[in-house]
């Protein structure tokens, strides 16, 4: 589906994205660099990073891919200031990573608890905290008088509670603590906004594959009046809204793009 954005919306912007090499997190990488961004890609697995930054070259699209894994704090370190090194300055740090299984509460061990808090929430964190001496007003390789952004991706599961997903739902909770946290403290000090979006069920993801096999989908479908997929275009069209001009205004707030499906009931 064609861009209703320009095609110069992020012209000059560097963006890093921790999963951004697959699923969600590359069409948001495809997305950006297609409207004027260079693109640092961070990912655990070297092939797809590999196939990835290829991909975005291809396209046209300064690319560079870096292996890490979120969970540490000196890869997070490490990609961070080789992105900066590479491109020269930071000016928008996504957080797509995220580690999900289905399980039920009595079948999942602490250590399983533990790992998707790791990646999804302490990771956010931890990227954040690295990057923010690059994204803040006036620091290393910013030309432009203004902060950065940060862009959280979450989930809606814990707007109301999901069957197999309590360590998800628990990691997604803090995510979006954490965007707020950091939108009054680093919006107020250093120019920075912070802002989220919440995904519905996406078609052709990780997520949809791993969580909601064909019978749960189509179940799904009978009984939630506003059920329908969204497609990953529609989660990068919103995080371009977010990351171009036209969300200056917009901190602190995670956007539900789900098709309204969290406010859902049956009709009777
Ligand atoms: C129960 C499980 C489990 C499962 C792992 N564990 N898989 N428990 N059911 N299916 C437990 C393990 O037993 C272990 O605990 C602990 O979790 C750590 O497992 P490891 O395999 O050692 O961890 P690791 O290799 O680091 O893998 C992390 C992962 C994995 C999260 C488990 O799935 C992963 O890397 N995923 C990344 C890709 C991904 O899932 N993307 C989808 C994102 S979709 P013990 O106690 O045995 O040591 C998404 C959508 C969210 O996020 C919202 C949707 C609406």
């Amino acid at each position: 589906m064609e861009s209703p954005f320009k095609g110069d919306v992020l012209k000059g912007k560097v963006a890093l994205l921790t999963g951004g090499a697959s699923g969600i997190g590359f069409e948001i990488s495809r997305q950006f660099g297609i409207h004027g961004a260079s693109i640092a890609v961070m990912g655990r697995r070297k092939s797809v990073l590999d196939s990835a930054v290829s991909s975005l070259q291809s396209l046209g699209i300064p690319a560079v891919g870096f292996d890490g894994d979120v969970r540490k704090q000196e890869d997070a370190k490490r990609v961070v200031e080789s992105t900066v090194k590479h491109f020269g300055k930071l000016d928008i740090l996504v957080n797509a990573a995220a580690g999900n299984f289905l399980v039920s509460p009595e079948d999942l061990s602490p250590n399983g608890f533990r790992t998707v808090l790791d990646i999804d929430s302490v990771g956010t964190f931890t990227m954040c905290h690295e990057a923010l001496k690059y994204l803040k007003k006036g620091g290393p390789g910013r030309r432009s008088c203004s902060g950065g952004l940060i862009l959280n991706i979450s989930a809606t599961l814990h707007y109301t509670a999901s069957w197999y997903q309590i360590h998800v739902s628990a990691a997604k909770a803090a995510v979006d603590s954490l965007t707020r946290s950091l939108a009054l403290e680093w919006g107020t000090d250093y120019d920075i906004r912070v802002n989220g979006i919440a995904p519905g069920p996406i078609s052709d993801t990780t997520g949809m594959s791993k969580l909601s096999p064909e019978e749960i989908s189509s179940k799904a479908r009978e009984y939630m009046p506003l059920y329908k997929l969204g497609e990953k275009w529609d989660i990068a069209m919103s995080a371009l809204y977010l990351a171009s001009d036209a969300g200056k205004y917009v901190n602190g707030t995670t956007i539900a793009v789900d098709g309204g499906l969290w406010l859902s009931r049956p009709r009777h």
